[in-house]
C-alpha cells in the first residue's frame, strides 16, 4: 500500500514537472509558423491570413498533453524542437520573441489585401470601410419644440468659447473637439447597456451603433494627433473639458435621453461646418495639404497617395452620418417611442 502512495506521489511530481516545462514551450508556440498551423483565410472580407483560430486549436492540444503521463526526456526532446521553431521565426521576424500566450492570446497574423502585414492592432481590416461621402452635408434639424431649441442653444453657447479660443486654427481644433465627440456615443451605449441588463431586454442593436460611433470618433482623434501635436496646456484643457462633459452629458442622458441624443446630432452639424472650413483653407493654400496618415489610409481605404484634403472630406462625411445617426434617435424617443422600437444602424458610416 506504501509502495503504491509513494508510486502516485512519484507520478504526479513527474507529471508537475512536465506540466510546468510545457507552460514555458507554449511561449514558444505562439511564434510557431503560421504555414505550419495551416493559416486560415479571412474570406468573408478578402483580407488577409489569420493563424489565431488554428493557433488555439494547437494549444488546446498540448494542454490535453499535459493531462496525459509524458516522460521527461521526450518533453526536453520537444522544447528543443520548439525553441528551434521560435528561434527560425525570430530571426524571420527580426524581432523579440512574443511573451508567453499560455492563455490562447495572441496578436493572429493578419495581411492586407496586396499581402502586406497589418500594422496596426487598434483596428482590424474588417473594421475599415470607405466613407459614403454622398451623403447630404447640409441637412439641418430645424428646431421646433422647446426642447429642441434648447438643445440648440446649448450648442451654439458652446461654439463661442470654441471660436475665441481656436479661432482658424482648424487641426487643433478638430483634436480638441474630437476628444468631446467620443464621449456621447461612449456615455449613450453605456447607459443602454446597463438598461438592457437592469431590464432583460433587448437593445434593438443600439449599443453597437453608439459604441461604434464612439469608436469612429476615437479614430478622427488618432488620426488628428497624427496631423497635429498637441502642446502641454491643450493636453490640459482636454482632461478639464474630458472631466465637466462625460459628466454632464451622463446626467443629460439619464435625465433625458432625447435632448442629449439632439445635443449631439446639433453637435455634429456644428462639427460639419468646421471641417467645411477647414477644407476650404486647405482649398486656399493657407493650411499646407500635407500626405495623409498612414493610419488614415488604412481606416479609411484611401488610396497611398492620399492627402490631409481626403481625410478632412472622409471625417466630415462620418460626422453627418454621426449627426443622422443621434436626429433620428431624438426623433425616436420623440414619438414617445424606446429606441429598441427602432432597428439601429449599426455599421453606418
Ligand atoms: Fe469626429
Ligand atoms: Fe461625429
Amino acid at each position: 500500500m506504501n509502495q503504491m502512495v509513494a508510486r502516485a506521489a512519484l507520478r504526479r511530481l513527474i507529471g508537475g514537472r512536465s506540466c510546468s516545462r510545457y507552460l514555458s514551450t507554449s511561449t514558444v508556440a505562439v511564434v510557431r509558423p503560421f504555414e505550419e498551423t495551416k493559416a486560415v483565410l479571412w474570406r468573408g472580407h478578402g483580407w488577409g491570413v489569420i493563424g489565431g483560430a488554428e493557433w488555439r486549436r494547437a494549444m488546446s492540444t498540448a494542454a490535453e498533453r499535459t493531462s496525459t503521463t509524458t516522460t521527461a526526456p521526450a518533453v526536453e526532446e520537444k522544447d528543443r524542437k520548439e525553441e528551434t521553431v521560435a528561434e527560425r521565426e525570430k530571426k524571420k521576424e527580426g524581432g523579440e520573441v512574443m511573451v508567453s500566450s499560455y492563455w490562447g492570446i495572441s496578436r493572429p497574423k493578419v495581411t492586407r489585401e496586396d499581402g502586406t502585414e497589418w500594422p496596426w492592432n487598434c483596428f482590424m481590416p474588417w473594421e475599415t470601410y470607405r466613407t459614403d461621402v454622398s451623403i447630404d452635408l447640409g441637412k439641418h434639424h430645424v428646431p421646433k419644440t422647446f426642447l429642441d431649441k434648447v438643445a440648440f442653444r446649448t450648442v451654439k453657447i458652446l461654439r463661442i468659447p470654441t471660436d475665441i479660443f481656436f479661432q482658424r486654427r482648424y487641426g487643433c481644433r478638430a483634436m480638441m473637439l474630437e476628444t468631446v465627440a467620443a464621449v456621447p456615443g461612449m456615455v449613450g451605449g453605456m447607459l443602454l447597456h446597463l438598461r438592457s441588463l437592469r431590464k432583460f431586454e433587448h437593445s434593438g442593436g443600439w449599443i453597437k451603433a453608439l459604441i461604434e460611433e464612439a469608436e469612429n470618433e476615437r479614430m478622427h482623434l488618432m488620426t488628428m494627433v497624427e496631423l497635429v501635436k498637441p502642446k502641454w496646456y491643450e493636453r490640459l484643457l482636454v482632461l478639464a473639458v474630458q472631466g465637466v462633459f462625460f459628466n454632464a452629458f451622463f446626467v443629460l442622458y439619464v435625465l433625458s435621453p432625447k435632448v442629449a441624443h439632439r445635443v449631439v446630432g446639433y453637435l455634429e452639424e456644428e462639427a460639419i461646418h468646421s471641417y467645411t472650413e477647414y477644407l476650404k483653407d486647405i482649398g486656399e493654400g493657407k493650411i499646407e495639404n500635407v500626405p495623409a496618415p498612414a493610419i488614415a489610409i488604412d481606416y479609411w481605404r484611401l488610396p497611398k497617395d492620399a492627402t490631409l484634403k481626403d481625410v478632412i472630406t472622409v471625417i466630415r462625411a462620418d460626422e453627418a452620418h454621426h449627426r443622422d445617426v443621434n436626429h433620428f434617435a431624438s426623433d425616436i424617443h420623440f414619438q414617445g417611442k424606446e429606441l429598441r422600437d427602432s432597428p439601429a444602424p449599426v455599421g453606418y458610416h
